[in-house]
């Protein structure tokens, strides 16, 4: 499965089997996670055991409290941090896809409870619930092109690709608050038109949106 295969088959799965994560598919997102903080100037890590992260009564009804682990983010606090989360949060949402399991953001779990390592200068944004899902998740609804991006018929191929992938991102109670405009010289524009956690999407957009247009594209702040 490749990342675009994983894009289209991700869905975020609320609802997981009992299942711990296989010690060589904990390695693989390990290393990817060592690999990915090195890049981002991250402190992602994996918790294996996802504990009482998801006691919360939100959590508990729509099913997540059944996740068995976790990935906590965490990153030196700073302008960009958010943005860093979503781009570099994502490539391991899309590889835990490729290696058959399941993911969900979430800004919603318990703070104190779960078991992750945050030092000073440094800051817990958001959780990925990950394990086998008891189903696999459904399309959720979508804005179309015209209203997230710069559209017309002379559109480049790879913006509408890049675009398609966009859409297809997750975003914070599904807002998909965003727009990405086509500027001089194949310049590309992301806005954050704001809502909750929306610069943790902007990231995640940008990097769905590289996948598609096969254009590197930079978390910023
Ligand atoms: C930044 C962010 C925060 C999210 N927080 C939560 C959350 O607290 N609880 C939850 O159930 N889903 C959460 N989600 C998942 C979104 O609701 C979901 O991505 C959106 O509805 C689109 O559906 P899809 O992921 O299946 O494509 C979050 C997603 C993102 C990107």
């Amino acid at each position: 499965m490749n990342d675009i295969e994983a894009i289209k088959a991700r869905h975020s799965v609320r609802k997981y089997k009992p299942d711990r994560i296989e010690a060589e598919k904990v390695t693989i997102l390990k290393e990817k996670i060592d690999e990915l903080n090195k890049e981002g100037d991250l402190n992602l890590q994996f918790v294996e055991d996802a504990g009482k992260t998801y006691n919360k009564f939100f959590n508990v009804v729509s099913g997540l409290g059944s996740a068995p682990s976790v990935i906590a983010c965490v990153g030196k606090d700073d302008a960009g941090l958010d943005q860093r989360v979503g781009y570099y949060g994502q490539q391991l949402v899309l590889l835990a896809q490729k290696i058959g399991l399941n993911t969900c953001w979430t800004g919603t779990f318990n703070k104190k409870n779960i078991d992750a390592d945050v030092p000073d200068g440094q800051r817990l944004v958001i959780c990925i619930a990950i394990g086998y899902g008891a189903d696999s998740g459904k399309p959720h609804k979508s804005k179309t092109a015209a209203q997230v991006s710069t559209s017309g018929e002379d559109m480049p191929e790879w913006f509408v690709k890049g675009v398609e992938m966009a859409l297809l991102a997750p975003t914070a109670i599904n807002q998909q608050k965003f727009m990405i405009n086509l500027g001089p010289n194949d310049a590309v524009e992301f806005v954050d038109k704001g809502g909750v956690l929306s610069q943790v999407d902007i990231g995640i957009v940008k990097y769905n949106f590289e996948v598609g247009s096969g254009r590197k594209q930079t978390p910023g702040a």
